[in-house]
């Protein structure tokens, strides 16, 4: 009698043969690294909120910057924060910003070892904190954004950037921008959309990164969490826009949204595994509660199997050195 017959743990046996039959390999081209660059400083300050995170200066960008080249990952995030805000961000639009000045110097220094992004969005430029303009009655005007957007991508793209992605979750983001790029000459610049970006607890900690004085929530603009289908109208959307690529976000909170993209999707699906993701793993690994760099391969590779292609993480060149 030999029962049981079928013995799956046969292939877990040894780690040689683990490694043998592992389905979801990383590697660290997929890896992007989000970092934020502040104007006026001359040290990089530390987030409190997101341990091993800093606010750089425009000297320490750069150095980062090269860092994660010589780690091999695949592109790098920017975003910036102004010294001063105003209710239209009108440092997001300045060709002397702070993001703009970050580009070009991301893009002197390793342009042609990583593919260089930013967020092309303006809650980081806003006093108010919201990803847009106001309207009279203090809601967040979709369509006075898109001309802020439009500009700033323009903007974007004179400084370099290779791939701009719009993350403010106002209708026809994306076609707006593709429309201003290429009017403005800038065909080859791509746009990475924010596609599936749910409203979350869990960016608090880059509320404190970009310095932002946001009061409330975002849930006039960004997803419910408690839905599915949109996810695919927004996908949908972005993709008869033009998006190159598609974002899913937050990461964990959302691997069923990322398999339902990744299945659906005609474009690479990347994933952002954000700074609340990364805090609650850097605190309770503080504490002692969990093994630090085991859960962070594990989160990688939940994310990776769940079908993102790309994931922007702040683990990003730490990851790729592991690998
Ligand atoms: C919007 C933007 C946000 C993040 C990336 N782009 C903030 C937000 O939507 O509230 C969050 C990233 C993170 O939490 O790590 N510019």
């Amino acid at each position: 009698m030999t029962f049981p017959a079928i013995r799956p743990r046969r292939l877990r046996t040894t780690p040689a043969m683990r490694r043998l039959v592992a389905e979801t390999r990383l590697h660290p081209a997929e890896l992007i690294l989000p970092v934020f660059v502040r104007e006026g400083i001359s040290e990089p300050v530390p987030v409190s909120s997101m341990p091993g995170v800093v606010q750089h200066t425009r000297e320490t960008l750069r150095k980062a910057a090269v860092e994660a080249a010589e780690a091999g990952i695949g592109g790098i995030m920017l975003f910036g924060v102004p010294e001063h805000k105003d209710a239209t961000g009108s440092a997001g639009t300045d060709p002397d910003g702070i993001l703009q000045q970050a580009i070009r110097d991301v893009v002197a220094e390793v342009g042609d070892r990583l593919v260089v992004m930013s967020d092309l969005c303006l809650d980081e430029f806003t006093d108010h904190g919201h990803c847009g303009v106001l309207a009279a009655d203090g809601t967040v005007d979709n369509d006075a954004t898109l001309e802020r957007y439009a500009e700033m991508a323009v903007v974007q793209a004179e400084a370099g950037v290779h791939l701009v992605g719009p993350s403010g979750m106002m209708d026809g983001q994306v076609g707006v921008v593709r429309r201003a790029l290429d009017e403005a000459g800038h065909q080859d610049v791509g746009i990475l959309a924010y596609t599936a970006k749910y409203a979350s607890a869990l960016y608090g900690p880059f509320r404190e990164a970009v310095a932002s004085s946001l009061k409330g929530d975002r849930k006039t603009y960004q997803q419910d969490l408690a839905n599915g289908r949109e996810a695919l109208r927004e996908l949908e959307q972005d993709i008869a826009e033009g998006a190159d690529l598609v974002m899913v976000k937050p990461a964990m909170p959302c691997l069923d949204i990322l398999r339902q993209v990744a299945d659906a999707s005609p474009v690479p699906v990347a994933a952002y595994q954000i700074s609340g993701e990364y805090s609650m793993v850097e605190a309770a690994a503080a504490n002692g509660w969990i093994d630090r760099d085991r859960t962070i391969m594990e989160t990688l590779t939940s994310i990776r199997r769940a079908g993102a292609e790309q994931i922007l993480t702040y683990w990003a060149v730490e990851a790729a050195r592991a690998l």
